[in-house]
C-alpha cells in the first residue's frame, strides 16, 4: 500500500451529463408547485439530488458494454442465465426469480405467503416492505435494538435485531410469524450494518421455533465491508467470502438490484423452498413475467450480473464507504445532529434534534428538506413522521425519529459537489430557529410520503401561504 491518506473515486469520467442552475426563486416557486413535497419536484430543477440511492447511480463502461450483448429471447435468454449463475454464486440460493425492483419481490413473497392477523419481525422494515406486508391486513414488526432508535448512540452494529425480543415473539405468537427478515443495511434506521454474529442468533432463533429467516439484503456488499472493518476476525476475508457467510444464515432474499448490485432497475427473489418458489414464480407470471426475465429486459439482467461483480471490489467499497463518512463527519464537525456512526448509503440528519420547536406531528423532517432544496437545491428524503406516522388504523403518531436522509447515488457525486452540499446544510442549520413545521392537506391512506400534499406553518402553527 502508498503512504497516502486520500481516498479517491476509484474510477474516471467517461460522460458527463450537464445540469440546470436554478435560483432561489425559481425553487420557491418550485416548492409551492410541488406543494411543499420534494418528491413531486421535477429531477431538472434539482441541484444535487440525494432524495435516493436506488437506481441513481452511475454505470460503468463494462456494464454498458455488457447491454449491447444482452440477448432479449423470451425464454431462456443467455443474459437471464449469466444473471442467474453470478446471483447463485454470491448467493448460494437455489431459485433465483428475477423481478423488476425489490417491492416487486417483496409483493410476490408476502402475497404468496402472509394471510390477515400474522407478524413479521424484522430490525427495521422499510416503507415498501412495511406496505406490503399491511396490505395482506399482518403486521409488520420493527425489533432494532435499542442502541438502533438513539441517532447519537455510537454502536458498531446499530442495525442489529434485539434477539431478546426477538425470542420473546416467537415464544409468544410464533404460531403467527410465517418468516422472520433481517434488512442490511438497515435502511431507515441510519444505513446500519448488521454483524454476522447477530444473523447467526437470528438463525438459532429461526431453527428453534421452525420459522424461515429471509435477508431484505438490497446493501448487503455495504454491509459485508462494514462486518470486515469491524468484526473481530473478520478483517481478513473477501468481500464475497462474507456475503456468502450472511446468505447461508438465511432461507431466501428480496433484492432491490437498483442499490448495490449497480442496475439502474431490477431486483430478484432468491429461495432455496421448492414448494414456495414454484408458488411465487405463479405469482411472478401474473404480475412480472416469464421466470428468465421476470419483469426486466435481457439488458437489465447484464447490467445487474456485471454490477454485481464490480460491488464487491475493495477499491469499490473503501471508496463508497468513505465517502458518504466523509459527508458525514464533516456536518459531525460541524455540530449538526446526523445519525452515527455514519452509515453506508446516506447520512442522516437528526431533524429532530435540529428543530426542537417543531413538534414531530408538524413534521421536522420535512421543513428540513424543504429548507435544503430552497437554499440550495439539495434533495433529500425525509424519514420520520411523514414516512412512518400514519398507521393502518387511521391514527397518527410521532415516528420513533425524525430523519431526513442525504442518500449518494453510487459512482456519481465528486468530493466538490459534497462540499457544496456540507456549506448548504451548514447555511440552514445556522437558521434552524427560523424554520416552521407544515401540515399534511391532503395525502393517501398509504405511503402517503410520496404524493402527500402540505402546507406550511406560520408562527402561531396556523397555515401560511399556499
Ligand atoms: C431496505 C429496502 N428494502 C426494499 C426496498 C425496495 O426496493 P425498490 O425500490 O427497488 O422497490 C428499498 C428501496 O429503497 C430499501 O431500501
Amino acid at each position: 500500500m502508498h503512504p497516502f491518506h486520500t481516498i479517491i473515486e476509484p474510477f474516471r469520467i467517461k460522460s458527463v451529463e450537464t445540469w440546470k442552475f436554478t435560483t432561489r426563486e425559481e425553487r420557491i416557486a418550485a416548492l409551492v408547485r410541488a406543494r411543499h413535497n420534494v418528491f413531486q419536484i421535477p429531477a431538472e430543477d434539482v441541484l444535487i439530488d440525494l432524495l435516493t440511492d436506488s437506481g441513481t447511480g452511475a454505470m460503468s463502461s463494462a456494464q454498458w458494454g455488457a447491454l449491447i450483448n444482452s440477448d432479449e429471447s423470451y425464454a431462456g435468454s443467455r443474459s437471464f442465465y449469466r444473471f442467474e449463475r453470478v446471483v447463485r454464486d454470491l448467493t448460494g440460493f437455489t431459485h433465483i426469480i428475477p423481478t423488476h425492483q425489490g417491492r416487486a419481490a417483496e409483493r410476490i413473497l408476502f402475497h404468496t405467503i402472509l394471510h390477515p392477523g400474522m407478524i413479521v419481525p424484522n430490525n427495521s422494515h422499510f416503507d415498501t416492505t412495511r406496505a406490503n406486508i399491511e396490505v395482506e391486513d399482518a403486521e409488520a414488526r420493527d425489533l432494532v435494538i435499542p442502541e438502533g432508535r438513539q441517532p447519537s448512540v455510537v454502536h458498531p452494529f446499530k442495525g442489529n435485531i434485539d434477539l431478546a425480543a426477538l425470542e420473546a415473539l416467537l415464544d409468544r405468537d410464533g404460531d403467527r410469524v410465517p418468516l422472520v427478515m433481517v434488512t442490511v443495511t438497515n435502511n431507515s434506521g441510519g444505513g446500519q450494518p448488521v454483524s454476522l454474529a447477530n444473523l447467526r442468533g437470528v438463525r438459532a432463533l429461526c431453527d428453534r421455533f421452525g420459522v424461515p429467516l429471509f435477508l431484505d439484503a438490497c446493501r448487503f456488499a455495504e454491509n459485508a465491508w462494514f462486518v470486515k472493518q469491524r468484526e473481530p476476525g473478520q478483517a481478513e476475508r473477501s468481500i464475497p467470502d462474507i456475503v456468502r457467510e450472511m446468505a447461508s444464515y438465511a432461507d431466501g432474499m428480496t433484492m432491490s438490484a437498483k442499490k448495490d448490485p449497480l442496475g439502474n432497475i431490477g431486483g430478484w427473489l432468491a429461495l432455496d423452498d421448492d414448494q414456495l418458489a414454484e408458488r411465487c414464480r405463479t405469482m411472478l407470471i401474473l404480475t412480472e413475467g416469464f421466470p428468465t426475465y421476470g419483469g426486466l429486459a435481457g439488458r437489465d439482467l447484464e447490467a445487474v450480473a456485471q454490477g454485481l461483480k464490480e460491488v464487491v471490489e475493495e477499491d469499490y467499497l473503501r471508496y463508497r464507504i468513505r465517502s458518504t463518512a466523509y459527508l458525514g463527519d464533516a456536518l459531525h464537525r460541524a455540530g449538526i445532529p446526523v445519525v452515527r456512526p455514519i452509515g453506508g448509503h446516506a447520512v442522516y440528519l437528526d431533524a429532530r434534534a435540529l428543530l426542537p420547536h417543531i413538534p414531530p406531528l408538524e413534521y421536522p423532517g420535512q421543513s428540513l428538506a424543504v429548507a435544503l432544496y430552497e437554499a440550495g437545491g439539495i434533495r433529500g428524503c425525509e424519514i420520520g413522521t411523514v414516512m412512518f406516522g400514519l398507521h393502518p388504523d387511521g391514527s397518527e403518531g410521532p415516528a420513533p425519529m425524525d430523519l431526513v436522509r442525504l442518500a449518494i447515488p453510487r459512482r456519481t457525486y465528486t468530493q466538490s459537489h459534497i462540499d457544496y452540499v456540507v456549506e448548504v446544510v451548514r447555511w440552514v442549520a445556522e437558521r434552524a430557529k427560523d424554520l416552521r413545521g407544515l401540515r399534511i392537506v391532503e395525502a393517501p391512506p398509504a405511503l402517503r410520503h410520496f404524493t402527500a400534499r402540505f402546507s406550511p406553518l406560520d408562527d402561531s402553527g396556523v397555515r401560511a401561504g399556499p
